[in-house]
């Protein structure tokens, strides 16, 4: 099996359409109806979101300007009032929802807990409290660094509760990169868990807490929360830790959700770009709780008695939009897994579904990759007709992938909606919407009601039918990130300059390339910048090449992707070394050891290849492109004519 290339896209001309009795049930059920609304916020892109917001949400004050666009400065619904925790939980409670199961939480050794909107309420209530108690006001940030348990998603509504944004930290990232988020983000508290079960080993995560925490490394933080969930011997600092199992027998479950501006910060997300330091994507409250609501309403299709699963964590933007804040604010049932897809347990994903009857199931092209590698028995021995509709994230998905997932995992009854988006845009942007618009395996399809979505070249200008080209966006929409936390030039630059504004105009450039079909369709090719797609995780190679420099025998390093039949794309390294080291199998070890204690186990390299030098321009540019054709074991098809010296690339193709 392989990653799609240009040739095998273009040669993937199946259509496959919903079925009637799909279509009839679903929230959009036609083309037409989906081209209906794609026309109507076109049309007056304000009005639009403003009757979406005034039907889908619940607001304490509404607002008096639906856009400010300042470009590339957004503001929606200016001066409204809302709490996405009274969203997605308080008005609920008023319905027939009160006790229906909100979460189903599935734990790794084989326990689960459900709990309903109103226990969820409850619990987020005290949370919040908690909170409270420890100092948090609103306008603070938390730190939060968690395994998949419902304390996750309860300190996240927690949060949102009283006012003070998270900052998520996927619990894979080691001490030194929670370390530099939570300075970034000056978080007052930090919550965490004695430890958290990854695949088969116990992760000690609030061990890391306290690494990340040494010797008065982050000055901001004055307390940590911590959930009990592995049991393990923890260690617990006099005044500044605290469990939450002993506050939560002190506190009241008696908090109101406090009214926050539109425009208050809700979270902030780090994530890699091509620079070296992981930038805060910043989202705020009510244009955010809308456009997750939405999305999730129309693309997953939310019926009343759906059971609906997500299987990222709570740690990247998936988790936040659509385990969380939109599954919870249409009033879902949503399911929270705590494992992993791997080979000592081929069928974990397949018992989940069948225990909890899922109908609506979210994951990554990776997961089902390695599903298929680990046979169809698996997925066949078990009982997976609830299913109704599938969806996948995070990565382009091969045709061959999307195929095995249609008839092994839907039983060629399910639609699949591919689904592209980035922490940026907040949602999802261009998908399907499942009982209107006919799939093509490998392509995400067309842009969702009010995203001007387009392939362009460098000038801007929109390239012709199936030409490739750099996919954007043209018009604000309301889950756009609002800026990169504290460095506002930076947002400005990289998103919103990199193709130069005309007339006033401006374009938000995605680092994605693409392609657009005959029908309009939306092909993603992936990054275009120094970005890599590992496994579904977003990692910077330059933030890899810092990780690797900072070891004393490391003289310069450089990291590129290689495509990878599982993980879609490997890291390779290529490492040049300071005169008194020489290359041995116990320092490769190490320098892996070294990226995995730098960034987390995600970044680990595959692959890491000892040179004695590295191929440069005559300014002195590391060539890249020769290094990603190397790393690749391809013919070399980057122009050589600007290498300075061409022994170089002699020595490095001997290995
Ligand atoms: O390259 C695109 C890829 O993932 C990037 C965004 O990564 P992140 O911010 O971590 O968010 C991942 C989950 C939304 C994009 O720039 N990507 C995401 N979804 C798709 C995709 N590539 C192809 N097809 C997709 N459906």
């Amino acid at each position: 099996m392989s990653q799609p290339t240009i040739e095998s896209i273009l040669q993937e001309h199946r259509l496959f359409h919903p079925s009637a009795e799909f279509s009839q049930k679903a929230q959009i059920k036609s083309l037409d109806e989906y081209h209906r609304l794609y026309e109507e916020a076109n049309a007056d892109p304000q009005a639009f979101w403003a009757r979406l917001a005034e039907t889908e949400l619940h607001w304490f004050q509404k607002w008096d300007t639906v856009l400010d666009w300042q470009p590339p400065f957004a503001k929606w619904f200016v001066n409204g009032k809302l709490n996405i925790s009274y969203n997605c939980l308080d008005r609920h409670l008023t319905t027939w929802r009160r006790n229906k199961a909100a979460l189903i939480w599935e734990g790794e050794p084989g326990d689960s807990r459900t709990l309903t909107y109103a226990q969820l309420h409850r619990e987020v209530c005290q949370f919040a409290n908690a909170l409270k108690h420890l100092g948090v006001q609103k306008g603070d940030r938390v730190g939060l660094y968690m395994p998949m348990i419902p304390e996750a998603a309860i300190a996240m509504l927690a949060c949102a509760r009283v006012g003070a944004a998270h900052t998520v930290v996927f619990g894979g990232f080691s001490a030194e990169a929670l370390r530099d988020r939570l300075v970034d983000g000056q978080a007052k508290v930090v919550v965490t868990a004695d430890g958290g079960w990854r695949k088969d080993a116990i992760v000690p995560l609030k061990e890391q807490v306290d690494k990340a925490l040494a010797d008065g490394s982050v000055p901001s933080v004055t307390h940590t929360l911590v959930v009990k969930r592995t049991g393990q011997e923890t260690h617990m600092q006099g005044d500044r830790d605290h469990w939450w199992h002993d506050l939560q027998k002190q506190v009241s479950a008696d908090c109101p959700a406090e009214p926050m501006g539109s425009e208050d910060l809700l979270f902030i997300l780090y994530t890699s770009g091509s620079t070296g330091k992981p930038k805060g994507v910043v989202h705020t409250t009510g244009g955010y709780n809308l456009y997750s609501h939405i999305t999730t309403k129309w693309i997953f299709d939310l019926q009343d008695t759906d059971v609906y699963w997500c299987t990222a964590d709570v740690g990247w933007i998936t988790g936040h939009s659509y385990i969380v804040y939109g599954p919870l604010s249409n009033g879902a049932t949503t399911v929270m897994y705590e494992g992993a897809p791997r080979a000592s347990n081929p069928g974990c994903f397949w018992d989940v579904i069948e225990k909890h009857g899922v109908n609506i199931f979210y994951t990554a092209p990776t997961a089902i990759r390695a599903f298929i590698k680990m046979g169809d028995e698996h997925p066949k021995a078990r009982d997976l007709s609830s299913l109704r509709l599938l969806g996948t994230v995070g990565e382009p998905i091969n045709p061959e992938a999307w195929i095995w997932y249609q008839q092994v995992i839907g039983g060629g009854r399910c639609p699949i909606v591919d689904t592209w988006w980035q922490t940026e845009t907040g949602g999802i942007m261009i998908t399907a919407l499942p009982g209107a618009i006919p799939t093509k395996p490998g392509s995400a399809t067309l842009p969702f009601p009010g995203i001007l979505a387009d392939v362009i070249d460098l000038e801007g200008n929109s390239v012709g039918v199936n030409e490739g080209g750099y996919l954007a966006v043209r018009h604000p929409w309301p889950g756009m990130m609002r800026t990169v936390y504290g460095d506002p030039d930076r947002f400005r630059r990289i998103y919103w300059e990199h193709i130069p504004p005309k007339e006033g105009q401006y374009l938000y450039f995605a680092g994605d390339g693409a392609r657009r079909d005959e029908d309009g369709y939306f092909w993603v090719m992936g990054r275009v910048d120094d970005v890599i797609n590992v496994a579904g995780h977003r990692l910077g190679t330059m933030e890899i090449e810092s990780a690797l420099v900072s070891h004393p025998a490391v003289a310069e390093a450089a990291v590129v992707g290689k495509p990878d039949e599982l993980k879609g794309q490997d890291i390779v390294a290529f490492v040049t070394l300071e005169g008194t080291y020489s290359p041995s199998d116990a320092l490769l070890k190490e320098l892996k050891q070294h990226v995995v204690n730098e960034i987390g186990a995600i970044a680990r390299p595959g692959e890491i290849r000892f040179a004695e030098a590295l191929p440069k321009t005559r300014s002195g540019k590391i060539m890249r492109r020769l290094l990603r054709d190397l790393a690749s074991g391809v013919e070399i098809s980057s122009d050589t004519s600007t290498l300075e010296d061409r022994s170089v690339l002699e020595k490095l193709r001997e290995g």
